[in-house]
């Protein structure tokens, strides 16, 4: 069976799950190629709407696979050229939502932040523990974390390996919602559902938009907005999303 299992909603939702139950998810060579590739499929696929990431109840994925990488050369490692892998999810302009239970340790909290919007169960337990088997965070744990969380948490977690449960994550602002352990995959389908009926466009601009915006100066930011928010007025999609708040309808919106 697929290490990666996707599975095609006609709701527009891309749901994938990470399936080495017998590893804890673990993520090797196999599970990082199909996630890459499915991102990279999903992109350029106008039938895809939202892709919800997500992993079993015991783990969502419990880091890179350190069997895998335990014996490797600094020349074996960039040989697997990952860091490709992980920008196809990165640069995947749908928006990308992780439902995070069980364990989102190393390159598994690292995931979880490559997504736009991060569902956390109660208890799952998110951290970056690499220091604990003698490494650091390498798939962006010191950038993203420190970014979501601020310094003064993100290196208490990166120094000490210390892990923290899906709540902490939400009240220090990492997860977006925090919810039963039991409702982690349906409230993340029904944000992505939400998201699948906006109208694809604006969808699109926003994640650009946000994600280059948080990276450059404030005033280049607002003008990348302002360019954006411009453009979207030569949509069929902002014509008829405005006609039918106008006409007291429902919109209809067909990406255009
Ligand atoms: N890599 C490889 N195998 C792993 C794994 C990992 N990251 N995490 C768990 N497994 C395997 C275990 O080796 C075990 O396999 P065997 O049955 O063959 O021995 C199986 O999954 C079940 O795991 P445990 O018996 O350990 O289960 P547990 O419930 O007692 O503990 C756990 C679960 C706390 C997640 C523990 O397995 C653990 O600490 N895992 C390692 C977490 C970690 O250090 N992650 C960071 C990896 S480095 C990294 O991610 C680098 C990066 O930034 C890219």
């Amino acid at each position: 069976m697929s290490e990666v299992l996707d599975e095609r909603r006609e709701d527009g939702i891309l749901l994938l799950r990470i399936n080495r139950p017998e590893a804890k998810n673990a993520l090797n060579q196999e599970v990082r190629r199909l996630l890459a590739e499915l991102c990279s499929a999903a992109a350029t696929d106008d039938t895809v709407k939202v892709v919800v990431i997500t992993g079993n109840d015991a783990a969502f994925a419990a880091g890179a696979d350190i069997k895998a990488m335990a014996e490797a050369t600094p020349i074996e490692l960039m040989l697997r050229r990952n860091h490709e892998q992980w920008q196809a999810i990165a640069r995947c302009p749908k928006p990308v939502i992780a439902a995070v239970n069980g364990y989102a340790l190393g390159g598994g909290c690292e995931l979880a932040m490559h997504a736009d919007i991060i569902i956390a169960g109660e208890n799952a337990t998110f951290g970056q523990p690499e220091v604990r088997v003698g490494i650091m965070p390498g798939a962006g744990g010191t950038q993203r974390l420190t970014r979501a969380v601020g310094k003064f948490k993100a290196m208490l977690y990166c120094l000490t390996g210390q892990t923290f449960t899906g709540r902490e994550a939400f009240e220090m602002g990492l997860a977006s919602k925090v919810v039963p352990d039991a409702e982690v995959l349906d409230a993340a389908l029904e944000i992505a559902a939400t998201i699948a009926k906006m109208p694809p466009l604006a969808i699109h601009q926003i994640k650009e938009v946000m994600l280059a915006g948080a990276d450059a100066p404030l005033e280049t930011a607002l003008m990348l907005e302002r360019k954006a928010f411009q453009m979207l007025f030569d949509s069929a999609d902002q014509k008829e999303g405005m006609r039918a708040f106008l006409e007291k309808r429902k919109p209809s919106y067909r990406g255009s």
